[in-house]
């Protein structure tokens, strides 16, 4: 999907306090492996909470290419019927994945295991993106990388194994997508794939699998890593999918409660995930005021409403390992800790470089550009919080959705306004977002 055609700038004003309770929309991780799980299974699969935004909306379509039928059948719900393991269509056109690096690489997994060739493409943020984490490992599956550009980037052409070898692989940075590409890609492949993390990230591919009837096991491995063993030329059925709210949505109104004096507002059937909870846990550190109502267990994940306050923060130190747990929270986090007291110092950020922009680079001058001293000190960002942020920048948002909405929420509690440049890539996860934000009283226009 383009959302590039034109700007459309947004400015957020100093607000009275938030007060309501709203439901954030569907996990854009949950949605999309369910879209290309039931796209793999046999017979159907119906999501319900799935994310209508355009990532997700372009993984749909990727699907369809590839043969399987997916229809909207209301509100957030989702009809698939499948084509098996191995079982996709050659797609007559590239597949073109808008800003979503989950869908197109998951989907890479998926195709290494079928005997098709599929260009890959998406728009100017994917198009810079890294792709050979995702292609070496599928090319020791027998996948071929026909076309690439500039060493592994968008488009790129795959032609999948017509006999894949099963692989042991120890993936070489903290990635969940690059897990899950192996994984799928395992799928078809006969007896045992397995994948070592040194570092566990989120797991709702390895969930999903066993829900669709794949025999998976994960064990630790090391002091923070788990090794997952899948038997592959699996059968998939199709099966229900209940998509929770989705954590990473969720942190920009907790944040904006948090640091708009006066607030409480309270997050519907947010998944707590431990695996995507750092977030949490580095928030009250710092002292917020987060209370988990009504702990229970929707489709598989743990999920909480969440009453948050604002709240007096301090500084922390946020250790490098907690990062996979928090990887996509980071610009939010740093607004927090704008207005909390003393010094925040966030370490191991390097992943940051390589998402929808350089996040390190672009959170840095989110915060610079609005009066806040900050440092990058190797992959560690350092935010010197004052309590109070003058406010009254421009912020580029390099077609980085999270950098806009983290603006916007530093905008809400600024002394001068905060004006992203572009706000139209919120939609490719959380669509509504402005209208949320406004319900709950934060003056956005
Ligand atoms: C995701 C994994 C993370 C995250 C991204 C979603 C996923 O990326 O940043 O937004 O759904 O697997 P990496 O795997 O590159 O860390």
């Amino acid at each position: 999907m383009n959302l590039a055609s034109r700007l459309s700038p947004l400015s957020a004003r100093r607000s009275g306090p938030l007060q309501g309770r709203v439901r954030l929309p569907g996990d854009k991780s949950i949605s999309q492996r369910a879209l290309i799980l039931g796209a793999m299974a046999v017979g159907e699969t119906r999501i319900t909470g799935m994310l209508e935004g355009a990532d997700a909306l372009s993984t749909a379509n990727a699907m369809r290419a590839l043969g399987a039928l997916v229809e909207r059948t209301g509100e957030q719900a989702w009809r698939i019927m499948g084509v098996g393991v191995g079982g996709f269509a050659q797609p007559r056109a590239p597949l073109d994945f808008g800003n979503s690096g989950t869908g197109s690489r998951l989907t890479m997994g998926a195709v290494a295991g079928c005997p098709i060739e599929a260009t890959f493409d998406g728009d100017a943020s994917l198009r810079t993106r890294p792709m050979r984490r995702i292609v070496d490992p599928l090319e020791l599956f027998g996948a071929r990388t026909i076309s690439q550009v500039d060493g592994g980037r968008l488009p790129l052409t795959l032609r999948g194994a017509l006999d894949p070898i099963p692989i042991v692989y120890e993936v070489p940075v903290p990635s969940a997508q690059v897990k899950s590409a192996v994984l799928l890609a395992g799928l078809a492949a006969p007896g045992t794939t397995t994948v070592i993390e040194n570092e566990a990230t989120r797991d709702h591919t390895e969930k999903l699998l066993k829900h669709f009837g794949a025999h998976i096991r994960s064990e630790e491995f090391g002091k923070h890593g788990r090794r997952i063993t899948l038997t592959g030329q699996a059968e998939l059925e199709g099966a229900p999918v209940v998509v929770p709210a989705d954590p990473s949505s969720a942190a920009f109104p907790l944040v904006a409660a948090l640091i708009v004096p006066g607030s409480e507002i309270i997050l519907d059937g947010v998944m707590t995930n431990p695996l995507r909870a750092g977030l949490l846990t580095t928030l009250q550190e710092m002292g917020a005021g987060i209370e988990m109502l009504e702990t229970r267990n929707e489709g598989g994940e743990d999920v909480a409403d969440l009453r948050v306050r604002g709240s007096t923060l301090k500084g922390v130190d946020v250790p490098a390992e907690r990062a996979p747990t928090m990887i996509d929270e980071y610009p939010i986090l740093a607004v927090a800790a704008a207005f909390a007291e003393g010094v925040t110092r966030m370490r191991g950020l390097k992943e940051l470089r390589v998402k929808e922009s350089d996040r390190l680079e672009g959170t840095a001058a989110m915060l610079r550009n609005n009066g806040v001293t900050i440092e990058i000190d190797g992959d560690d960002l350092i935010v010197h919080g004052k309590g109070s942020v003058p406010g009254g920048g421009l912020v580029a948002t390099h077609m980085d959705h999270r950098i806009a909405m983290a603006a916007l929420v530093l905008g809400t509690a600024s002394a001068e306004p905060v004006t992203v440049d572009d706000a139209a890539f919120i939609a490719t996860s959380f669509p509504g977002f402005a209208d949320m934000m406004r319900k709950l009283g934060a003056d956005l226009s």
